[in-house]
């Protein structure tokens, strides 16, 4: 078993073990890649002040997001295609999320279905949402994660149609994938991903097939957002869906100020800053930069939260300590899932845990609440001069 001490760790054996299509899904963003890359270096622009001499005992990172208890501020963001990283490999992160106490969210484009992951799990989880043309399956998919029990609903505003990703074309993304002479030759090299996935029967979008109609080509992500994903999607229909669920609601993808305070408007739990990991508008700035103007216009009327570019546990203290209530990790779960199943989710909320407990105990702070924008300090530019 390899010391896996930091996500950079998981995503080396991420790469090795799993086909090359699934592994640069992940891991791209979306054109020049320009905001994927910037919402991990900006992060690094921040420092941590260090201070001494504070008693470090008895320090916990429990806190709440949206009322919800949780081990820490960091939630498992929804991630389309994640049973393609590993065989179930939705159940697979659900249930180590439900292990560590952190909220896992099932992406409508899963793998494994809404049902398949209450099937498996003890504990609630949260349901990601697309908008989708078709009101009977809207209706329907809005109903199904009510019969699972889902405890809160995550409607994603920022993909309605589908950011580029050079890699997606050239790989021709699919699930299952095509057995192209490519692939091949590439699974040669990943046999004990194939082998377990030769064990189950999830293989497909979970949550669509058997379930949406009109679906031309189910195993193609591009097909199927442009046939079936609402371009209309505007503030009515937000409160038409709020009104149709009827439970908490965090409305994600928003980036700008007056999005937000739209957003905080309809009454919603809790907005996520993010910009989809960089994988939709290239160009917008990275997360973390969007958050101070997006806190400065909401106030408190609503909880903000952030996702996109976290890797590690100090980044989400510096989110947390900008203000942002909880966080979201992606490609850091991914990776231990595509490097070790399970117990690879597992130890990326080890890791992250560790970093965030470590660094919070250093610059001085023993509890969530304690940590503010006193423990950081953030370039005079940080927003940026912009016309
Ligand atoms: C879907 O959510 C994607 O970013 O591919």
């Amino acid at each position: 078993m390899p010391v896996i001490t930091n996500i950079d760790d998981l995503k080396r054996l991420h790469k090795r073990r799993t086909p090359k299509m699934f592994y640069d899904y992940c891991e791209s963003g979306s054109w020049t890649e320009q905001t994927f890359r910037e919402n991990v270096s900006d992060f690094d622009q921040i420092r941590l002040r260090q201070r001494v001499a504070v008693d470090m005992e008895g320090r916990s990172t429990a806190t709440k997001m949206i009322g919800q208890d949780v081990a820490m501020p960091v939630a498992l963001a929804p991630v389309g295609l994640t049973g393609m990283q590993r065989a179930d490999g939705e159940i697979k992160a659900a249930k180590a999320a439900e292990k560590f106490g952190v909220p896992f969210t099932l992406s409508t484009m899963s793998i494994c279905s809404i049902e398949d992951v209450a099937a498996h799990t003890t504990k609630p989880f949260w349901f990601q949402l697309y908008v989708m043309r078709d009101q009977d399956f809207l209706k329907n998919i809005i109903q199904r994660a009510k019969d699972a029990g889902v405890s809160a609903l995550v409607l994603t505003l920022d993909l309605q149609i589908l950011g580029q990703r050079h890699k997606d074309l050239k790989n021709g993304l699919s699930a299952p994938p095509k057995l192209t002479p490519a692939v091949l030759a590439d699974l040669a090299t990943k046999w004990s991903w194939g082998l377990e996935m030769l064990q189950t029967k999830r293989r497909g979008f979970g949550n669509i097939i058997g379930h949406a109609k009109n679906v031309d080509d189910p195993s193609s992500l591009f097909k199927w957002t442009a046939e079936q994903f609402d371009p209309r999607l505007d503030w009515g229909k937000i409160e038409a869906i709020k009104e149709m669920w009827g439970g908490p609601l965090i409305l994600k993808g928003v980036m700008e100020p007056e999005d937000a305070v739209m957003a905080a408007k309809t009454g919603c739990d809790a907005i996520v800053v993010s910009n989809h990991g960089g994988r939709q508008l290239d160009g917008a700035l990275s997360s973390i930069r969007a958050l101070p103007p997006i806190l400065d216009a909401v106030g408190d009327s609503v909880e903000v939260h952030l996702d996109s570019g976290i890797r590690s546990g100090q980044d989400v203290l510096k989110a947390i300590a900008m203000g942002a209530k909880g966080t979201y990790i992606g490609r850091a779960f991914v990776h231990g899932l595509g490097a070790m199943g399970e117990e690879g989710v597992t130890k990326a909320l080890e890791v992250i845990h560790k970093e965030m407990d470590i660094s919070m105990a250093l610059c001085g702070r023993k509890h969530i609440e304690d940590v503010d924008r006193d423990i950081l300090r953030v370039p005079e530019d940080f927003a940026g001069r912009w016309a």
